[in-house]
């Protein structure tokens, strides 16, 4: 059932987005998904989440199916987890076994967000000590970082990016200035990978090899720094690819999860119980 709700909405970047904004704050507790109310804060309208993450009425549609055939047994945390696994398959991405248990989280942070996730002006380094405070090495962030390989993202993210960096190629950079103009259509989006955008392939590390980075961040990759030979790699062998993002997915949906009587198994996921 949740494969025909991916399927329809074509959402599969949006959740595979959704599960890392996740599990980077406060581990994969489905925090993201709690809507603010009297007593927090929480995340979705943080820097990095605010009118940008997209997939929150397909969570909730599988939700309400699962509860439906098996009440308060299933994880929101679980769900987001599997749902990311299934929209990257369906893009035409590998598979693999998601390691079932977490539980949701009775609260949210829109300051941790705030300072948990990447931001688009970092440098190489900087990801590299991000990444590493979730227990994930360079290697991890560089394989992860092919979930660009799908999805869209809005002029605003990369507007300095395509006017103001050097590491670009003109051409590319041409062609997405025709869609987001120096001011004004801040919303405007373009695909992340300008090759195959609902494909989930290792075209994203050829774009990079090529100065096609969308991102600041992502250029930072393939900048002369010490995940170029990486990245070189992932262009020419798409099973090296596969085999560390999936390594790297399961990781990363192994950071701190709540388990045994902490949390809760929420009957919506956007609020408590
Ligand atoms: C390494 C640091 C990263 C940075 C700075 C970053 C930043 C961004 C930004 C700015 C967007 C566009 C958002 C918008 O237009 O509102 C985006 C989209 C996306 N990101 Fe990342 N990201 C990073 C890593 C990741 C990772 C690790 C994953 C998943 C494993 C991921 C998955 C995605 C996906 C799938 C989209 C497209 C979403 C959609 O189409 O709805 N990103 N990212």
């Amino acid at each position: 059932m949740s494969l025909a709700v991916l399927n329809e909405t074509r959402m599969g970047a949006s959740i595979l987005r959704l599960f890392f904004h996740d599990c980077f704050v406060n581990g994969c507790d489905a925090s993201v998904l709690l809507d603010d109310t009297s007593t927090f804060i929480g995340e979705k309208n943080a820097a990095p989440n605010a009118n940008s993450l997209r997939g929150f009425e397909v969570i909730d549609t599988i939700k309400s199916l699962v509860e439906a055939s098996c009440k308060a047994t299933v994880s929101c945390a679980d769900i987001l987890a599997l749902a990311a696994r299934d929209g990257v398959n369906l893009l035409g991405g590998p598979t693999w076994t998601v390691l079932l248990g977490r539980r949701d989280a009775r609260t949210a942070s829109q300051s941790a967000a705030n300072s948990n996730l990447p931001s688009l002006e970092s440098s190489l380094q900087t990801l590299i000590n991000l990444f590493a405070t979730k227990g994930l090495t360079a290697k991890d962030m560089t394989a992860l970082s092919g979930a660009h390989t799908i999805g869209q993202a809005r002029c605003i993210t990369f507007r300095s990016h395509i006017y103001s960096d050097t590491n670009i190629n003109p051409t590319f950079a041409a062609l997405r200035k025709k869609t987001c103009p120096q001011s004004g259509g801040d919303g405007n989006l373009a695909p992340i990978d300008v090759q195959t955008p609902i494909i989930f392939d290792n075209d994203y590390y050829q774009n990079l090899v090529a100065q096609r980075g969308l991102f600041h961040s992502d250029q930072e990759l393939f900048n002369g720094g010490s995940q170029d030979s990486l990245v070189r790699t992932y262009s020419t062998s798409a099973s090296t690819f596969t085999s560390d993002f999936v390594n790297a997915m399961i990781k990363m949906g192994n950071i701190s999860p709540l388990t045994g009587t902490s949390g809760e198994i929420r009957l919506n996921c956007r609020k408590t119980n």
